[in-house]
């Protein structure tokens, strides 16, 4: 069959780049796609946000499967307007998706339920928001409820640093209608893991475990971003600390959407701050991370299709998932400047040095082709994953690989997999 992806970045390329060497697979579309993910799929010039522009796609194509990569188009209910259409689309539908929508509705669920999280209160008023801050410990961690580019989370170290927050949040309206509500959560310390599940609306298969590094700079400094590296696994994710998370918070979560009536089916992102009382949800995505996604995936030995599938039709219990006994390391390059001003159309070099390898990958995030070069276009240009034995090895080995792409403005950090250190 054909598949066609929706998206643009290193997640839509490392998804793209399973569906491509599934065996059930017979030509990988993505819309829009990007420079990299041309090279192994027909990237096609539609909008992630035009759901029926897509599904008018995938109907005359005779698509055989949609996967949803990006959140907004799922919280947005593409799902919705695909499986209307009887068209059969990986990705939870959008009264699901609100997990990642909004996180009043996340931590509302999440204190029904009883799901280890962070202390929080909720405000639409900006000076009751103020009111409640004058008393508040501090730290505090404000957050607005809506999609922000995974930039919506600001720590605020004192009550000034509050108040400035509230403004960016609900005055000066930084993130649009996100900030229309937001949540004040209590402030957590400890070891931060990303586990991506596979979900049927009823079964829940965590996968493998990773570590993201959303700070711009070295040391965690500078301002938040998408990601700026991961690896995978954490060598924090303890049996334990696993058992804990299967019992308290993955199938409770499935269960207490169940009992919603939102059955969720696709990825769910559960973010885990590791703290001294044991795990508790940070945050969940209702699809892969990205750059997690960019080493959890090359390490996943089951077919993707078929596992997608099995979420598909409710049978995700009967499927085992398996991943290489290694480890995996992505280093992302991006625009210096990045998550701020930068600049685009810097010519790359270096990207064939990738060609044929299955211990080390360049994924497409910011990249677009221009005449015969492929240039930057965005600030997460593009994520090196390497594999190693153990997770030095790969963190040595992504480095290295890092060295082979040139383009002018690079900028990465240099201590992604720092913690392997510590552990
Ligand atoms: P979120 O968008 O909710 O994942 O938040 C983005 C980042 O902010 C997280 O990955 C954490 O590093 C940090 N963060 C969010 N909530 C908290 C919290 N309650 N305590 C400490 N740090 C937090
Ligand atoms: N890397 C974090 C995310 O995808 O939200």
């Amino acid at each position: 069959m054909d598949v066609l992806i929706v998206g643009s970045g290193g997640r839509e390329h490392a998804i793209a780049a399973c569906a491509a060497k599934s065996s059930r697979v017979d030509k990988v579309y993505c819309a829009p796609g990007n420079a990299g993910i041309g090279l192994i799929a027909e990237c096609i010039d539609i909008s992630v946000m035009e759901y029926d522009k897509l599904a008018d796609f995938a109907e005359e194509k005779q698509i055989g499967l949609t996967i949803i990569g990006m959140d907004s188009p799922l919280v947005g209910g593409i799902v919705d307007v695909f499986e209307k259409r009887g068209l059969r689309v990986f990705g939870p539908r959008k009264n699901a998706a609100i997990i990642e929508g909004s996180k009043a509705f996340s931590k509302d669920l999440m204190k029904k339920y009883n799901i280890p999280t962070a202390a929080y209160e909720k405000f639409t008023d900006p000076d009751e928001a103020l009111r409640y801050l004058e008393t508040a410990a501090m730290p505090i961690v404000l957050k607005a409820d809506g999609l922000a580019l995974g930039k919506g989370a600001l720590i605020c170290n004192n009550l000034d640093e509050a108040k400035e927050a509230v403004k960016t949040l609900m005055i000066d309206k930084q993130f649009g209608d996100a900030g229309d509500e937001i949540v004040a959560e209590e402030f957590m310390t400890g070891r931060e893991v990303s586990v991506l599940c596979f979900c049927d609306g009823t079964h829940i298969k965590p996968m493998t475990s990773a570590q993201d590094h959303k700070r711009a700079k070295d040391g965690d400094q500078g301002l938040n971003t998408g990601g700026m590296g991961t690896f995978s696994p954490s060598p924090f994710y303890t049996e334990e600390v696993h058992k804990f998370c299967e019992e308290k918070i993955y199938q409770p979560t499935m269960d207490a959407m169940k009992a919603e009536g939102r059955d969720f089916v696709g990825i769910l992102f559960v973010g885990l701050m590791l703290t001294e009382s044991g795990p508790k949800v940070l945050e969940y995505n209702a699809r892969f991370g990205d750059p997690e996604a960019q080493v959890v995936l090359p390490r996943m030995e089951n077919d993707m299709i078929d596992v997608m599938n099995a979420c598909i039709d409710g049978t995700l219990d009967k499927t085992d998932l398996r991943f290489e006994d290694n480890a995996a390391v992505c280093v992302v390059l991006a625009s210096d400047g990045y998550p701020e001003h930068y600049e685009t159309g810097k010519p790359i070099s270096g990207l064939e040095k990738f060609d044929g390898r299955d211990d080390c990958f360049v994924f497409h995030a910011g990249t677009k082709k221009a005449g015969n070069d492929i240039v930057t276009n965005g600030g997460r240009v593009l994520g090196v994953t390497a594999k190693g034995t153990d997770l030095k090895q790969a963190r040595a080995n992504a480095y290295e690989a890092a060295k082979w792409v040139t383009f002018e403005n690079k900028y990465m950090r240099n201590d992604i997999g720092k913690a392997i250190d510590e552990a």
